[in-house]
């Protein structure tokens, strides 16, 4: 047991899948999992572990922002051993360039963020996946015939904003999508030396106000899910 995830140590596996919602951590384990084992569900973040092709991952969720993702990496990483972590989560295309349902592997995440800095002392604005899971990924992709694209993406802390310009920083390092985890997680890893990526699906098109209905959400993220299982189990 760590401090917010209730498993047992050993209850975890080596390689975790992190979407932001507990309903969608339960989604793909019913789904896509073999005897997938319900491990955690302190505070309704549910974890569960099971056996894809043959191998052992575990789905659970992150919450939103740098805070929760940032506690449950940590915990995943310190107390259970995992070695990688795969966030696949949703972003809000900055362009029109990007269409609903795109998916991106993020190559650079750029934040004004200070989690970093103060959690760990990296001063850097732009982190980068660890390790060598973002060449999986693509690589995966490619194997699966799925188009996606590598992506500069601006992790914010804010969802809710009054000026509704792209932010400096991500016209500075021209991220085509905002999110809001990416570059904690990526912080998390570099610091522990651990194994990090992040996929997402466009959602939302902030120009234009296009988004995902509620219904379409489920299918439309299948095929990042089957991205992420495919690159975990290898
Ligand atoms: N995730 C999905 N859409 C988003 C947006 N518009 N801003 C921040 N995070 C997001």
């Amino acid at each position: 047991m760590s401090i917010h995830i209730s498993a047992k140590k050993g209850e975890i596996a080596k390689v975790v899948l992190q979407p932001g919602d507990p309903l969608r951590a339960q989604y793909i384990a019913e789904n896509y999992l073999e005897n997938a084992k319900l491990v955690s569900k302190t505070r309704g973040i549910f974890y569960y572990t099971g056996i894809y092709k043959g191998k052992e991952i575990t789905v659970g969720a992150s919450g939103m922002g740098f805070p929760s993702i940032g506690i449950y990496s940590f915990e995943l990483f310190t107390e259970y051993e995992v070695e990688t972590i795969i966030r696949i989560g949703t972003c809000g295309a900055y362009t029109t360039d990007l269409k609903l349902f795109d998916i991106l592997n993020v190559e650079n995440a750029a934040s004004e963020s200070t989690y970093a800095k103060y959690a760990w002392e990296i001063q850097n604005e732009v982190l980068t996946p660890q390790g060598n899971i973002f060449n999986v990924i693509n690589d995966t992709a490619e194997e699966l015939s799925l188009k996606t694209k590598s992506a500069n993406v601006h992790s914010s802390d804010i969802f809710y904003r009054k000026d509704q310009n792209i932010p400096a920083i991500a016209a500075q390092y021209k991220c085509l999508a905002v999110e809001m985890e990416a570059f904690g997680l990526f912080a998390n890893a570099q610091y522990l030396g651990k194994n990090a990526a992040t996929i997402l699906t466009v959602s939302d098109i902030i120009p234009t106000h296009e988004n995902i209905s509620s219904d379409e959400r489920e299918k439309a993220l299948q095929p990042m899910i089957e991205l992420a299982l495919e690159s975990a189990w290898k």
